[in-house]
């Protein structure tokens, strides 16, 4: 190809999106052997995901400079700064708006430009986009346009905008192409495949729904199984007024869901039944909507003799009705993206209204600040822009998929045979516009509400690089507050049912969990009974807000022990894991740093190549979230 763009987004601890990690391996493969090769046959895998992730840690300093500032309180990350960042510090290779390096290499017939998709809460930002950007200039290819981020927490889709202008109008200078004739050409393409109107939709009855596993595995690609639930339950107590919901699955018979410990599920959640009924009062042309329906596309199809006309099935949408489909595969609790609101503007017969909703959709800083003041579910939307009146059609081909939710399987197949077992912080949390607008966390919502009997659909995800080490007797530290708790608890139910049944001689496993007081220490119990099986070593607690105790995190007790962690973790080489959310996994990398490097005299810089080493070796391990 003479002209590759590459949209790409990056995952928790900077993992690539699934359908883009061939193409990164495909192009690493290129790099060793400098032709198109299959990376089988020139390297290894686990050398490609070394590549990466030193790279990835390269960025590591930059961006704890900006946690730091996120965690004092600023809150003032910007796409700009973090794009600064991310500019200029890869490998030093962009250096100017256009770069027109010295092209050597198999792809140095190749133009490209690359729009990285990440959110800037995450330590490793954007990092498999910036991973593609570079290795498509080493391989020789000529970058068209400098990298560009787009930050989910600050104008993405304008940031998206902005470059697909600027890429399309430096593709015409550099391919020659008039701009004028490649836009009308672009446009009337996009027109026919984004634009339908409702006169081109068609919602057809029909006899019966797609089975809800099968629909599902059609809208996602991925083989989706429906799972039985065997027991939920609130793991502070069925009275507690926090939730944190454990739920046992049956995967009884099904093969697609083996698993290791460290290993994700996907669960794919259903929409309130109040969004779902708020939306359906305000479609137009709706039929009965628990009526099943096919949604019919018109396709033109273009020849000598003229143009003929077919109605053709829908290719993400199930036969299902109008209510389940707004329940099951659709998204209707994420605010609205700036191009939707100008399709609702369409709608509104208000003139004020169409007005405002333009306006949102123009202006970056007016829709960033009205997105993250009322982080507005469709149905509040609606409330806010009464006029609206929605084509029941357009709508269901305009939405956007409901997106699986991942979590870490907190069971073992080996302790629990034909069970995945999840544990679920449950989100409600105020918007900032008036309290007492709640908003309630789909998948986490929907798994509180679940019963014995009842079924819930679900594929697994494997982690790159968070399974126990190969070998049992490395010692393990563990470190996971909060549900980041979740996957440790497969390792230690792993482990236990290894020295039980295998005979094995285990390593040290230590775990510091930490949690605001007592009353929300999870598997307490659970724990103890391993601690009394030598399963687990030492179980620390950090309690951030005991009113007897000083607030303490799970940092500062690593620090406590500081001489102990280095003998594990540096004399006897072992595994260290850390599962929560971003910022705590920033300032435990950075106690493990500064303990590392007090007790072994270490200089910034023998630190620095140690914790680069570290992971190397596969033994630094994270599963972050926001
Ligand atoms: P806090 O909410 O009192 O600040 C699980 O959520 C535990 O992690 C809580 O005790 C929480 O404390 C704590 N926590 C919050 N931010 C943290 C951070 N940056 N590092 C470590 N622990 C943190």
């Amino acid at each position: 190809e003479a002209l590759v763009l590459v949209v790409t987004s990056t995952f928790g601890n900077g993992d690539p999106p699934e359908n883009g990690e061939d193409f990164a391996k495909n192009l690493y493969a290129m790099k060793v052997s400098g032709t198109a090769a299959d990376i089988d046959d020139v390297t290894s895998s686990a050398s490609y995901w070394q590549d990466y992730s030193a790279q990835k840690s390269m960025h590591r300093s930059l961006s704890f400079m900006r946690m730091n500032s996120l965690t004092e309180g600023a809150g003032g990350t910007t796409s700009t700064q973090e794009n600064g960042v991310a500019n200029s510090n890869v490998r030093g290779s962009i250096t100017s708006d256009i770069m027109s390096e010295d092209n050597f290499g198999p792809l140095s017939n190749v133009r490209f430009a690359v729009f990285a998709l990440g959110s800037s809460a995450y330590p490793n930002f954007c990092a498999f986009g910036k991973y593609v950007d570079n290795l498509l200039c080493e391989l020789g290819g000529e970058r068209l346009l400098r990298l560009t981020c787009g930050d989910e927490l600050a104008g993405q889709e304008q940031a998206f905008n902005k470059w697909a202008g600027d890429v399309f109008n430096v593709g015409c200078e550099t391919f020659c192409l008039d701009d004028d004739v490649a836009m009308k050409e672009a446009t009337a393409a996009l027109k026919t495949e984004t634009s339908a109107t409702a006169d081109k939709i068609k919602l057809s009855p029909c006899a019966k729904t797609d089975d809800i596993a099968v629909g599902l595995s059609r809208s996602h690609c991925k083989r989706v199984r429906s799972c039985e639930v065997i027991a939920s339950r609130n793991l502070h107590g069925e009275n507690a007024s926090r939730w944190t919901q454990q739920v046992v699955l049956s995967t009884e018979g099904i093969t697609e869901v083996e698993y290791c410990p460290g290993d994700h599920v996907a669960i794919l959640p259903a929409n309130s039944p109040e969004i779902v009924q708020a939306v359906l009062s305000r479609l137009d042309n709706c039929p009965d909507p628990d009526q099943p329906i096919k949604v019919l596309l018109l396709k033109e199809i273009h020849s000598l003799n003229g143009i003929t006309q077919t109605w053709e099935s829908h290719e993400r949408l199930p036969s299902a009705s109008v209510r389940e489909m707004l329940t099951r595969y659709l998204d209707i609790t994420t605010p609205p993206t700036p191009n939707f609101l100008h399709f609702l503007a369409e709608y509104a017969y208000d003139n004020d209204q169409r007005t405002r909703l333009d306006q949102l959709a123009t202006d970056a800083h007016e829709y960033e600040d009205w997105k993250h003041f009322r982080y507005p579910h469709l149905k509040e939307v609606l409330e806010e822009f009464p006029s609206v009146m929605l084509d029941a059609g357009l709508l269901l081909t305009q939405l956007p998929s409901l997106g699986p939710r991942f979590y870490s399987i907190s069971s073992s197949p080996e302790a629990h045979p034909g069970q995945i077992h999840v544990t679920v912080a449950v989100v409600q949390y105020n918007t900032e516009y008036g309290k007492g607008q709640l908003h309630y966390g789909v998948c986490s919502n929907f798994l509180k509400q679940v019963s014995p009997g009842d079924h819930v659909e679900l594929f697994v995800r494997s982690a790159t690089s968070f399974h126990m080490p190969q070998d049992p007797s490395v010692p393990i530290i563990l470190v996971g507050p909060g549900t980041g708790v979740a996957p440790f608890r497969g390792f230690w139910h792993h482990r236990h049912h290894m020295v039980r049944h295998k005979n094995e001689k285990p390593g040290e496993i230590n775990l510091f969990f930490g949690c605001r007081t007592k009353a929300l220490d999870l598997y307490s119990e659970e724990k103890e009974v391993m601690r009394r099986a030598g399963v687990l070593t030492h179980t620390y607690l950090a309690l951030s807000r005991e009113p007897t105790i000083p607030k303490t995190y799970v940092q500062d007790l690593l620090v406590e022990v500081g001489g102990y962690v280095y003998k594990q973790v540096v004399q006897e080489k072992g595994h260290f894991y850390v599962c929560g959310d971003c910022t705590m996994a920033e300032c435990v990398y950075q106690k493990l740093k500064n303990i590392v490097q007090e007790h072994g005299r270490l200089s910034d810089q023998e630190v620095e190549n140690f914790m680069l080493q570290m992971r190397d070796e596969n033994r630094y391990h994270e599963d972050i979230f926001g």
